[in-house]
């Protein structure tokens, strides 16, 4: 058994995705959460800054001595994953690519498979590579959707928001005409708009989210490694930003379904 907590980390609010899955897969965890809201959103940087960013951000996490590290973020998953786990040997690091992929490439039956994701991640090719090398017949149709972070990070992904149905239709449309029976949600905030979505996608397409196959994978990973939490434990979650604590409380207590207003904490993740 090994009671050391899991770092997870997102530019944003996008990780509560994975944080509450891996709240329902791993119940005895412990996770501290950070979100590196003061410099959201990553997609449209260079992989240079989102590096860069992604160093600061782990170096964080590491102040409490995590087990593992899940990088709940596509953006940093897809551009710098390979250099994290080479600068980090020490310590096991998920990213979101490879395990939504592999969910991917077991639920298409036509072998149509849609991604959307931020522009630096579909511009890595990453979720290209990782489906063709799981099964090399598989037709990938990409479209990178830069609205829809900022938008998620302001409070508008509901159904009924005119805005985030008008921009989600725009993206959506040159997938669905290209017949797709699943899309991969690439980045962690996507699942946030999954109502959206599922409604313009209509029954016929499959949404895969990159967070919640990641809290699969973890689990995996710790038990190979013999290195589970206490399952009798009830798992307690930190929260660390960015910025301003308080829109993050309100936005993350909504999605959680639960009330974390005045738990989180602000970090200077520039001084880290
Ligand atoms: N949740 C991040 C991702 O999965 C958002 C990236 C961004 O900040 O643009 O890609």
């Amino acid at each position: 058994m090994d009671t050391r907590p899991v770092g997870v980390f997102d530019s944003g609010l996008g990780g509560l995705t994975a944080i509450r899955s891996l709240r329902r897969i791993l119940r005895g965890e412990d996770l501290i959460y950070f979100g590196d809201t003061a410099r959201v959103p990553y997609g449209g940087r260079s992989k240079e800054t989102i590096l860069q960013y992604a160093r600061q951000d782990i170096k964080f996490l590491r102040e409490f001595h995590p087990k593992a590290i899940v990088i709940a973020c596509g953006t940093v998953s897809t551009t710098s994953l390979k250099e994290l786990r080479a600068e980090n040997p020490d310590l096991p690091i998920i990213g979101v690519t490879d395990p939504v992929c592999a969910r991917a490439a077991d639920v298409t039956k036509n072998k149509r498979v849609g991604v959307i994701a931020t522009s630096a991640s579909i511009r890595s090719g990453a979720y290209e590579a990782a489906l063709k090398n799981l099964d090399g017949e598989i037709q990938i149709f990409s479209k990178a959707c830069p609205l829809f972070v900022p938008l998620v990070e302001n409070g508008r992904f509901r159904r009924g928001d005119i805005v985030i149905e008008t921009i989600a239709r725009e993206y959506l449309t040159p997938l669905i005409h290209a017949g797709i029976d699943t899309l991969i949600l690439g980045c962690t905030h996507y699942p946030l708009l999954s109502e959206v979505l599922r409604d313009i996608c209509g029954a016929g397409v499959e949404l895969v989210s990159a967070g919640e196959e990641s809290a699969y994978a973890l689990k995996r990973l710790l038990k190979s490694r013999d290195t589970l939490g206490d399952p009798d434990h009830n798992g307690v979650t930190g929260f660390y930003v960015s910025d301003r604590t308080e829109d993050f409380e309100n936005i993350a207590s909504v999605f959680l379904g639960e009330n974390i207003h005045h738990t989180a904490r602000r970090v200077d993740i520039e001084k880290i």
